[in-house]
């Protein structure tokens, strides 16, 4: 428990799509919260002493069978709750009120109109949009209760007992569609709870440190350095916090895009001043690869290459007690709900497999923090937006973009046209890091064409770009014609060997996002 994480909120899950945004908006007032499973131990959920709890939505019908309920604790703690839609009808459901199903059921835009003074609207406009998304409503308070704001299709779209500093929403103030949801979920965790807005990045990376330091004490500690986000802040942050015991391995498998070796060492050694090991590979990639044509195959290959060139450089280094990792809070909220395991290494991720006599600590300093998060504290530690808002970049790299033969001269074919479409998306201000992903893909198929008086038959340029929320669905983007038609001038003009080049128009599903 520290200072910066005490006194402020627990968000319990009742298994709405929106619980992490919940805690996302939270955080982006400056208040710490946290996500636990509805029905995790109280001194779990405690742990860090919240000043009050928010209750989410959620997909059942309070008044069934085995539908999830409110745990003794939260009641008996006296602190505040604030319930949002599910979690609303659970807190009426708890306290005496009484839920039904409803004839008219509620989905998407509504406005409501706020009439009754309190702590939750004060200063807010008296008619505000909000986002609805629920088929059974409260049809009768329990006692104490006012209802605050109503809809047209509800009475008790917000209601409060004051006293207790109980509040419960039928709308999601989380969502983008409620524009003033962010001023509501701070108006409750700031005048309702009293929590104080005191987490920022500064704030996070002053305590990380002093953490880091005293764990670590004259400790070495290694760290896998990928090049991607997460990676990058753990490194600023522990070379802030203990840079000459910290040893960067940063393996090139050949596989990463133009410049990209050379930038992360730049950014590394010579900006941030890390000791790093950096040890080219690309031989020893492309002879094992060369002849796999089947994507999983290639995955496998590559993962466990990489796991024997890291380990052997590992190996090298004496003495080294602790292993960094760029394990987020969406990762950890994720094993422990699929597993219920406090502390379960990301699965995909680069070194999570190391042979099985090598032992390291892990140092997880991003556990508490979401890929937002993770960004503005690495540009508070002065990372280049090149890698703080780098978009994701698949582990094996352009080897499952480059379809058919594993060449370097035809990885540097691909090389050469992903980073003019890089390059002309950035032009035009398109390159945005969070919800999409841009890359060309290299086809084993040759075109015929005509270059001046000659016939050429050469390859093919396949261009993606998609935009995505969560990488499990995707669109492609509805690029100007006029970019495409520059990336395509440039690619047959400047790349030896394309002759054609065609885009992508293909959503996930039932595609993939990659072409392997
Ligand atoms: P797909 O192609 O499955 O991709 O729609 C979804 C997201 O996952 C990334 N991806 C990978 N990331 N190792 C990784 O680290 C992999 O083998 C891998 N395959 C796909 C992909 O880039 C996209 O962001």
């Amino acid at each position: 428990m520290d200072d910066l994480r005490t006194g402020g909120i627990a968000i319990l899950d009742y298994g709405s799509q929106y619980t992490q945004l919940i805690a996302r908006r939270v955080r982006e007032g400056g208040v710490y919260s946290e996500v636990f499973a509805h029905d995790a131990p109280a001194e779990h959920v405690n742990r860090n002493a919240p000043l009050g709890y928010i209750l989410s939505g959620g997909p059942n019908s309070v008044y069934e069978d085995g539908a999830p309920q409110l745990p003794d604790y939260l009641l008996a703690s006296g602190k505040p709750i604030l319930g949002i839609c599910y979690g609303l009808q659970a807190l009426v459901h708890a306290l005496g009120g009484t839920v039904e199903a409803s004839p008219k059921r509620e989905f998407g835009q509504a406005d409501i109109t706020h009439y009754h003074p309190s702590p939750l609207f004060d200063g807010l406009p008296p008619q505000l949009a909000v986002w609805m998304s629920h088929g059974d409503k409260v049809t009768r308070l329990p006692e104490g209760f006012t209802p605050i704001a109503e809809s047209a299709n509800s009475p008790y779209a917000a209601i409060a007992d004051m006293t207790r500093g109980y509040y419960g929403v039928q709308f999601h103030p989380e969502v983008t569609h409620t524009p003033q949801g962010a001023q509501l979920l701070a108006a409750f965790t700031q005048r309702v709870c009293g929590c104080v807005p005191k987490w920022t990045p500064a704030a996070f990376i002053e305590t990380t440190i002093a953490q880091v330091r005293a764990r670590v004490g004259d400790e070495r500690v290694l760290l896998g350095l990928s090049g991607g986000v997460d990676s990058a802040v753990v490194g600023a942050l522990l070379q802030r916090a203990v840079g000459a015991q910290l040893t960067a391995i940063f393996v090139n498998t050949g596989f990463l895009r133009l410049h990209e070796a050379e930038n992360v060492l730049r950014v590394f050694r010579d900006e941030q001043h890390m000791n790093v090991v950096y040890n080219d590979a690309t031989e020893l990639f492309l002879d094992e690869l060369q002849h796999i044509r089947e994507p999983e195959a290639k995955r496998k290959r590559i993962g466990k290459l990489f796991i024997d060139v890291f380990s052997a450089e590992a190996r090298a280094l004496e003495g080294v007690r602790f292993l960094a990792q760029g394990t987020i809070y969406p990762d950890v909220i994720e094993s422990a709900q699929n597993s219920k395991a406090a502390h379960v290494i990301k699965s995909h991720h680069n070194v999570g497999g190391l042979p099985d006599d090598m032992h390291f600590e892990l140092i997880e300093p991003l556990r508490d923090l979401f890929k937002d998060e993770v960004r503005k504290v690495g540009k508070a530690l002065g990372l280049p937006d090149s890698i703080v808002y780098r978009q994701p970049f698949p582990g094996p790299g352009l080897a499952i973009r480059c379809l058919g033969e594993l060449t370097l001269a035809r990885l540097d074919k691909l090389r050469h046209a992903d980073a003019i479409f890089l390059e002309e998306l950035e032009k035009a201000n398109l390159l945005v890091g969070d919800t999409a992903q841009c890359f060309a893909v290299l086809l084993p198929v040759q075109a015929v064409g005509v270059m001046g008086d000659q016939r050429t038959y050469e390859e093919v340029v396949a261009l993606r770009a998609v935009q995505t929320d969560d990488f499990m669905t995707a669109d492609w983007a509805r690029l100007p014609y006029d970019l495409l038609a520059t990336v395509s001038r440039r690619i047959v003009n400047e790349v030896r060997g394309v002759n054609r080049v065609v885009y992508d128009i293909t959503s996930k599903p039932p595609a993939t996002i990659e072409w392997e």
